[in-house]
């Protein structure tokens, strides 16, 4: 599954798209191809010697504050640059030539964090070498490269092909043969990518309330383990279906799974989510507190769950107890008929060396107690959901002493 991203590197509204597409193409299995272009002979051919938000100063005023929003709301830094539209050419010949190499969308960030949160002028070599430097690459070489016959051919090429495409602006995507335009689109050209469109377009109920507000202050504070919209959704459709239901979160993170938990819930319902790190849970508590279904309890996981009461009718098991530590006295809160829940089980890029082994445990451990039925979805980050049939019984006996 792949999604072509096309920038300019003078281009405002690349600046968010390149600096969120990676972790949301990550997050949805999906492969970027980094396709730099220039705009200005786009431009010149529509008769435009200047970008579009000089040649009309309303549009620019807006295109500024717009912009300035968007990275607040996204937790990246910004500051306008001096001048505009700053030349890219020279970088862009660098993202042209080097395209498959692995760090390309590193650079390629690099360079618009410079442009655009610190000013520095990118069509200086020695901005465009620090770029590479702060990556361990060989500047010197890749500029030499860079400025080669065959660099410059390339970049004339790949923007020619944007023209074909019927590339007007930056960013664009293409995806599954379509061409989207703006960062506001990346997500339909993941979604396209993946081959859902017609899903992607599908009417949908409401996300929780405060869900954006979350979603913000998740990405202000870095947090980086945050559940999806896809995992929200799945999750509340799961506890719609258990009415006065007692819900129970492990690991509540900055409250986004939390959000769309409690909003599968009734009034009746109640929802106990535990975390060991105050500081994310503040976070929850700001936008959730309010909710008198919601209780949040700050400690460690393994010790709470050994003393919690009663059963649960749906469990998230968001966290490491519950998942690869206190495993059975998790699944011993779980009711008759309750499902258990746990995410994080496709292959992610920054899991340690060793984890995907300790997935496997995990499965193959769950597979083989009876009295559950377990289904194995690949969605979002891949997730597993376990209904309790009948009473636990412990694994089959290992051998040993
Ligand atoms: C994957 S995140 C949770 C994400 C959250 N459910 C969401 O929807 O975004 C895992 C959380 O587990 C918490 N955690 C890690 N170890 C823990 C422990 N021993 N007990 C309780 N919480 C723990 C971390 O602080 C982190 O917030």
């Amino acid at each position: 599954m792949k999604l072509e991203l096309w920038f300019e590197f003078a281009s405002t509204y690349s600046y968010p798209a390149v600096m969120r597409i990676g972790a949301a193409a990550t997050q949805a299995r999906v492969e970027v191809e980094w396709k730099a272009f220039l705009l200005g002979p786009i431009f010149q051919q529509l008769g435009w010697n200047d970008s579009p938000f000089n040649l009309q100063p309303a549009k620019g005023r807006y295109m500024w504050r717009d912009l300035e929003r968007i990275c607040a709301a996204g937790g990246l830094p910004f500051q306008r640059p001096s001048q505009f539209p700053r030349n890219g050419l020279l970088a862009a010949r660098v993202a042209a030539a080097h395209q498959d190499q692995p760090w390309i969308g590193q650079f390629v960030e690099r360079v618009y964090r410079a442009n655009f949160a610190e000013d520095r002028d990118i069509s200086q070599a020695e901005v465009i070498a620090s770029c590479l430097d702060g990556l361990g690459l060989p500047s010197a070489d890749v500029l030499t490269t860079a400025t080669s016959a065959a660099a410059k051919q390339r970049l004339r090429e790949q923007t020619d092909e944007a023209v074909e495409k019927g590339i007007f602006g930056a960013p664009s995507f293409w995806a599954d043969g379509e061409l989207f335009w703006g960062n506001d689109r990346l997500e339909q050209a993941i979604a396209a990518a993946r081959g859902w469109p017609a899903l992607a377009q599908l009417p949908r109920s409401e996300p929780p309330r405060a869900i954006e507000a979350i979603e913000a202050d998740t990405r202000q504070i870095g947090f980086d383990m945050a559940s999806d919209r896809a995992t929200g959704e799945l999750l509340r459709a799961l506890v719609a279906s258990k009415p006065d239901g007692r819900i129970l979160e492990i690991g509540t993170g900055t409250g986004l799974a939390t959000a769309w938990l409690a909003d599968g819930m009734n009034d009746r319902g109640a929802l106990l989510s535990i975390d060991s790190d105050p500081a994310v849970v503040e976070v929850a508590r700001r936008h959730l507190g309010n909710d008198r279904r919601i209780t949040f309890e700050v400690g460690d996981g393994a010790d709470i769950l050994g003393r919690i009461e009663g059963r649960f009718d749906l469990i998230f098991a968001d966290a490491w107890p519950g998942k690869f530590s206190h495993l059975e006295e998790a699944l011993g809160l779980l009711a008759r008929g309750g499902l258990y829940v746990i995410d994080d089980l496709l292959p992610q890029p920054n899991w340690p060396d060793g984890h995907g082994a300790k997935v496997d445990a995990l499965l193959r451990d769950l597979g083989s107690r009876p009295g559950l039925t377990i289904s194995h979805l690949d969605w979002s980050t891949g997730i597993t959901i376990v209904a309790k049939r009948g009473s636990l019984v412990p694994p089959p006996y290992q051998g040993g002493g």
